[in-house]
């Protein structure tokens, strides 16, 4: 198998590829929100610390991981150990929740790129107009099924042809997308500079233990831990490329993209709201798809600006949904010795059909609640409240206490033919001190505070 396995056809395909998993609507709409909620400069000090140290600590061990076994998740834990196995399924599990809903919200981003392209900008910017669309059982539907569709060609074109190529013309791209709209909000809407002020001024007195959980469960979505899917690219990845200097990249694009992202927002909504705190407590799909229409309606050229921001919206989602499915596909490829092709169409029916339960949860399901969430959120809170926090601490003992860090700093240096190492692991210290002591506390801290935030004892 090992000699079919695809792969990355070298370092920036793998990076771009990764960072377009990493890069998506968590960066976009929740990074801003939490910026704006937890001190503005004191969030992003607490985030970028945690991103090269504990997320850094992380993402590197899937990748190594990936790497040394050369398979998707499952066969990857189990054949580290056996008695471990159930990391890898519990890391299959969560792109096969994740995706399906995922690709609802891209359906939504596809619709309003449509909108903003044919000039609706007015119409999209109406106040019932955002609840109506999702309340519709047709378009969402349809606009969904567009979404996965495209994602399940990518996948299909297989990993050098299709991720790779597809993430190396968007990744980019988006980022000139971002610092356009960036550059042009700023210079247009007045009061946007009192805005940038006020998002990037550390405000200590908004700094608490929930800045820190906060921070921590926003880095673990954002680089898609727990998840599988670094395993899975870990697998793709050649062994002259160095994990070490990767993973870095990879967080430098997140974070570039997740500080751009509330560049462009929090200034704007502050602007827009007169400077109203209040304003930016209106999160997620809220933020993105009702009260950033009714902005870019206000600025001169709004249909374009509109355009240029859901088409940036919309790279970020696809590249993320490629990497879920790809997960998806590859695990069900080693599983179940199923060829590409075929692994793909069921991925995608597969997907489409839990996808429509989700799809119908705003409209002829609306009533539905499951622990008084719609499918939607929960699919969400299951996945990434849930089982991903499970899925790291299960990881970090694994390594920290069974496999041992050296076993993972070993991969990362590799060795060439005359046994010298690869690579220069210059972190291996700190990182093994972070997967057996401090990350295992972490996860567990941001496991208790996701479930008593979705039961509604504390507010994240
Ligand atoms: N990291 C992506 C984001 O921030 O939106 C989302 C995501 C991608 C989540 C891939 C999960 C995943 F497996």
């Amino acid at each position: 198998m090992e000699q079919n396995r695809s792969s990355f056809s070298g370092k920036l395909g793998f990076v771009l590829a990764a960072a377009g998993s990493a890069v998506g609507l968590g960066n976009i709409w929740r990074f801003p929100y939490l910026a704006a909620k937890y001190g503005g400069g004191i969030f992003l000090l607490v985030y970028i610390a945690l991103a090269v140290t504990f997320g850094f600590a992380l993402a590197l061990t899937e990748i190594a991981i990936g790497r040394k076994t050369k398979l998707s998740p499952i066969g990857a834990f189990s054949s580290l150990n056996k008695k471990f196995s159930f990391i890898g399924i519990l890391g299959s599990i969560v792109p096969i929740i994740i995706l399906p809903y995922y690709s609802v919200i891209g359906g939504w981003v596809t619709k309003y790129f449509v909108g903003f392209v044919s000039g609706n900008a007015s119409l999209m910017a109406g106040d019932s107009y955002f609840g109506d669309f999702i309340g519709s059982t047709g378009e969402p539907v349809w606009y969904f099924l567009i979404f996965i569709g495209l994602t399940a060609l990518i996948v299909l074109l297989g990993v050098d042809k299709g991720i790779e190529k597809v993430s190396k013309i968007m990744m980019p791209a988006l980022i000139l997308l971002i610092l356009i709209i960036t550059g042009y909000s700023l210079f247009t809407l007045d009061g946007a500079w009192e805005g940038v002020v006020y998002y990037i001024t550390p405000d200590f007195s908004k700094f608490s233990v929930m800045t820190v959980v906060a921070a921590m469960g926003q880095l673990f979505y954002s680089m898609s831990i727990a998840m599988g899917i670094m395993v899975t690219f870990g697998s793709y990845l050649k062994k002259d490329v160095s994990i070490e200097k990767s993973v870095y990249q990879i967080e430098f694009f997140d974070m570039g993209v997740a500080f751009l992202s509330a560049l462009m927002i929090v200034p704007a909504v502050f602007a827009f709201s007169g400077g109203n705190e209040e304003a930016m407590s209106q999160k997620g799909a809220g933020l993105m798809f009702e009260t950033l229409p009714k902005i870019f309606d206000t600025m001169p050229g709004g249909n374009i600006i509109g355009a240029i921001f859901f088409v940036m919206v919309f790279f970020a989602a696809i590249t993320s949904s490629i990497s879920l499915m790809e997960t998806v596909v590859s695990t069900i490829t080693d599983k179940f010795k199923l060829n590409r092709t075929l692994s793909c169409l069921v991925v995608f029916l597969g997907s489409a059909a839990i996808g429509l339960v989700s799809a119908f949860g705003y409209s002829i399901w609306a009533d539905v609640k499951v622990l008084g969430m719609q499918f939607l959120d929960l699919f969400d809170f299951a996945s990434n409240s849930v089982l991903m926090p499970i899925g790291a601490f299960a990881t970090s003992i694994f390594v920290g206490y069974v496999l041992k860090p050296k076993s993972i700093i070993a991969e990362v240096e590799g060795l060439d033919e005359n046994g010298k190492p690869y690579h220069t692991f210059r972190a291996k210290k700190m990182y093994s001190i972070i997967i057996k002591y401090i990350a295992p506390v972490c996860i567990l801290l941001i496991l208790i505070s996701s479930v008593l935030d979705a039961l509604g004892i504390v507010k994240i």
